[in-house]
């Protein structure tokens, strides 16, 4: 891949929403992620972190299920504004108005959440991602979600894509890979371009 010299900030991706340049919008939840979700355990009310959540289908769906711990973060106000508009009674200091790689571990988060954020960073962020996420996560929490397994070309704005070789050696320093596979139950346009992940943290 081209290097990529852009960082990709607050101003670019509010501006990609405000001229609906937001084709990676799914307009729901996807079935990979509620498939998963359906099968957590509410009682357990897990600390959940969604970051580059956009307008966060995930979060409203977790929330329609009753969990009650779920944070979503993100650099451009539309996206976290869009949520609070669907679901007022979403709480508005689990919306988080910052930048993934400033966030605190303070409580640390039983799981994070991923679609299309991986994706939507310059690449050269994401040995910085996968630390990052070790970072937020307890000791044996997981980060699960999808990740593009294509090659988008050489492209100079997001999504980039790449491949689970690739991905393999950002995250096996930090995480035990439970599943990492081609999705089986992708939205028809990324069917066969996309992985299921879920990784544990290392205890460690
Ligand atoms: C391609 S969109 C994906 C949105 C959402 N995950 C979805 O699937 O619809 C990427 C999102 O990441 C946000 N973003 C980009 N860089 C970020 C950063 N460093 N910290 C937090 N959010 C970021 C953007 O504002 C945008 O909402």
């Amino acid at each position: 891949m081209e290097t990529v010299s852009a960082n990709f900030d607050a101003a670019y991706w509010q501006a990609r929403y405000a001229t609906g340049r937001d084709g990676w919008d799914a307009h729901t939840i996807t079935p990979p992620l509620r498939t998963y979700f359906d099968q957590l355990d509410v009682a357990a009310q897990p600390r959940i972190l969604i970051p580059g959540a956009g307008r966060a289908y995930e979060a409203e769906y977790l929330h329609q299920l009753d969990f009650r711990q779920v944070l979503v973060a993100d650099i451009a106000p539309e996206a976290l504004d869009a949520l609070a508009t669907r679901v007022p009674d979403f709480p508005r200091q689990h919306l988080l108005l910052a930048d993934f790689f400033s966030l605190s571990n303070a409580p640390a988060y039983d799981l994070i959440v991923e679609q299309t954020f991986f994706c939507a960073l310059n690449p050269a962020l994401r040995p910085a991602y996968a630390q990052q996420c070790a970072h937020l996560l307890r000791p044996g929490g997981t980060l699960m979600g999808l990740l593009f397994d294509t090659d988008f070309g050489a492209v100079q704005e997001p999504p980039f894509g790449g491949s689970r070789e690739e991905y393999r050696a950002y995250f096996a320093p930090y995480f035990e890979f439970r599943h990492f596979e081609t999705s089986t139950n992708s939205l028809k346009p990324r069917q066969g371009r996309e992985l299921f992940i879920c990784l544990k943290r290392h205890s460690n």
